[in-house]
């Protein structure tokens, strides 16, 4: 399966914090937001990942992650030069999705939880069509929300409705066979001229084969767009580093955790920014977790 991350967009409800910095370049407590998103694709097992940003940003991506390898992974980047809406990532990441599945994530998602990486795991390997991801929110008229049946199939995707159906949002977190990339090349801009997500998963839903998997109260998501949720996301990322001695988005433990780099590698990554926390964890983690 390979990944994308879209980080692209222009931030506007965050301005003026994005009138020069890409949004996903800000901080989240202690990690720029881009190592949000990275991380999920690495707990669903993904090395191939795409990164999608503004032509501004990509540079500044590249410089903080490179080629990937220092983390076990093939990191490649494209710009989107405008936000023409999320599905067009799929004609961006044509070349790099090549013949394959693919999961796509937002560049301002967060995700975090006890069960979460076994439940990507688990979609990654059942996936069929397409698989997307529900969280239970308390004002559902401000999303997309999902409705599935008996066996957790969608039936029906209403945005933001006026009386919803389910409190089921569907976040920012998609998993897809290959025809994603034939059922966005078929999409016409909507009315606010943008590719949608929600036309691409109501083809899918058309032909019976779209899944929501209801992610529960145990796993927490959070969008980093507004100054309010950027700032309660650094304060959850602070709460769970401080408090419950876990790390959230640690992207050399992961890597480290999943076997794609080794003790060593792990320890130098840390010993190359031993003056912070972060830094000092990885030392320290590196042959406990050997
Ligand atoms: P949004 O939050 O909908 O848009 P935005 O980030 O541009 O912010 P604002 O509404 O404040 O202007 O986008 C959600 C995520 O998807 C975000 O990480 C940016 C990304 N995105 C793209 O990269 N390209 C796109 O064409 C769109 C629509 C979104």
């Amino acid at each position: 399966m390979k990944g994308i991350v879209l980080a692209g967009g222009s931030g506007t409800r965050l301005f003026p914090l994005t009138l020069v910095t890409s949004k996903q370049l800000l901080a989240v407590y202690n990690k720029p937001m881009v190592y949000y998103p990275l991380s999920v694709l690495m707990l669903a097992g993904i090395r191939d990942i795409l990164i999608i940003s503004t032509s501004s940003a990509v540079p500044v991506m590249r410089s903080l992650l490179g080629d990937g390898s220092k983390l076990g992974l093939n990191l490649s980047y494209a710009v989107q030069e405008e936000p023409r809406g999320i599905a067009e990532a799929f004609l961006i990441g044509a070349g790099h999705i090549g013949g394959d599945n693919s999961a796509l994530i937002l560049g301002d998602n967060l995700f975090h939880g006890a069960g979460f990486p076994e439940s990507l795991r688990r979609s990654r390997e059942s996936l069929d069509g397409c698989t997307l991801f529900g969280h239970p929110v308390p004002d559902p008229e401000r999303y997309g929300i999902g409705e599935v049946d008996s066996e957790g199939m969608l039936v029906s995707i209403e945005e933001k409705p006026p009386r919803p159906r389910s409190n089921n949002a569907i976040t920012g977190l998609y998993f897809y066979d290959n025809q994603v990339v034939d059922i966005a090349r078929g999409l016409a801009p909507s009315p606010r001229g943008e590719l949608e997500i929600t036309d691409v998963n109501l083809e899918y839903l058309k032909q019976g084969r779209a899944r929501l998997i209801g992610l529960g109260r145990d796993c927490t998501w959070l969008d980093c767009g507004t100054y309010d949720s950027l700032l309660a996301a650094s304060q959850y990322v602070q709460g769970i580093e401080k408090h419950q001695d876990e790390r959230v988005a640690c992207l050399e433990e992961i890597a480290l955790r999943m076997g794609f780099i080794d003790a060593e590698a792990c320890y130098e990554l840390g010993a190359g920014m031993r003056q912070s926390n972060y830094g000092r964890h990885l030392t320290e983690i590196a042959y406990a977790l050997d």
